[in-house]
């Protein structure tokens, strides 16, 4: 009974296509993390087409930056999911949040470094992870202040600007599955994606943040939650 209680309570906030994207949004993350962990740690070279053998060399040359990276943010991701979504409350699950937002976002920029769609992609990991690490920060500010409402805004902007890199992944898959037509190659779309994926998530939790204050202007007596 509490339990229906519960995810009556997490859909009544949350709109069922904000929901899907998500979901969708988590379960990618998570996805190429794996991916991405078993390819280090058991390398199969040889097994997969050119373009593909020199990506997973690219990132195996930097294995250990690209640990510190995708470990944290797969976690991060999983923190966010509990913490956004509130199955349960928990103290701890929220203060770990914080951290792990940070070092996920510190350890992008380093991966740019190393970006293989050049500067068009760095110019986006710049300008999203300034703005996710920014939102993050203003989130644990409202947080030590006692400002639930605010903290939880920023708090959701955060995590949607930062799943904006699952959002790039379909993206990269158009262009995979259509290279032999473009003769586009992963230096030329990496950036593409990464500037397509980030700006789509950003447009949509703005709009849905805006509609959500203007709800609340237009029927004052109804308390805006961003739970
Ligand atoms: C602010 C958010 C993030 C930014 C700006 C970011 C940025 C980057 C950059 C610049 C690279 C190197 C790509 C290249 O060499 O061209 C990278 C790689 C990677 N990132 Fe992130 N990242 C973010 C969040 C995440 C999250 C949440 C996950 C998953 C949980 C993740 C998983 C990965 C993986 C698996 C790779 C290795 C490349 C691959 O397997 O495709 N990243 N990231």
């Amino acid at each position: 009974m509490e339990l229906q209680q519960q995810s009556a309570s997490t859909t009544s906030r949350h709109p069922v296509w904000l929901l899907a994207g998500f979901w969708f949004c988590v379960i990618v993350a998570l996805a190429v993390a794996v991916r991405r962990f078993l390819a280090l740690i058991r390398p199969s070279p040889g097994s997969r087409p050119p373009q593909m053998e020199a990506l997973e060399a690219t990132f195996a040359s930097h294995a250990t930056l690209t640990l510190m990276h995708i470990i944290p943010a797969a976690i991060f991701v999983v923190l966010a999911a509990c913490v956004l979504l509130r199955p349960w409350r928990s103290e701890w699950i929220e203060r770990l949040f914080f951290p792990f937002g940070a070092i996920t976002g510190a350890t992008a920029y380093a991966m740019s470094a190393y970006s293989i769609g050049g500067w068009l992609e760095r110019s986006a990991v710049l300008v999203f992870t300034t703005w996710f690490l920014y939102s993050l920060g203003r989130a644990y500010w409202f947080r030590l202040g006692g400002q639930e409402e605010q903290k939880r805004e920023l708090m959701t902007r955060a995590v949607a600007v930062l799943l904006g890199i699952a959002t790039a992944r379909p993206v990269m898959g158009v262009f995979f599955a259509t290279s032999a037509r473009t003769h586009l190659g992963p230096s030329q779309f990496f950036g593409i994606a990464f500037w397509a994926g980030f700006a789509i998530n950003t447009v949509v939790i703005e709009l849905w943040l805006h509609s959500k204050r203007r709800a609340q202007l237009h029927n004052p007596g109804r308390v805006c939650s961003f739970r």
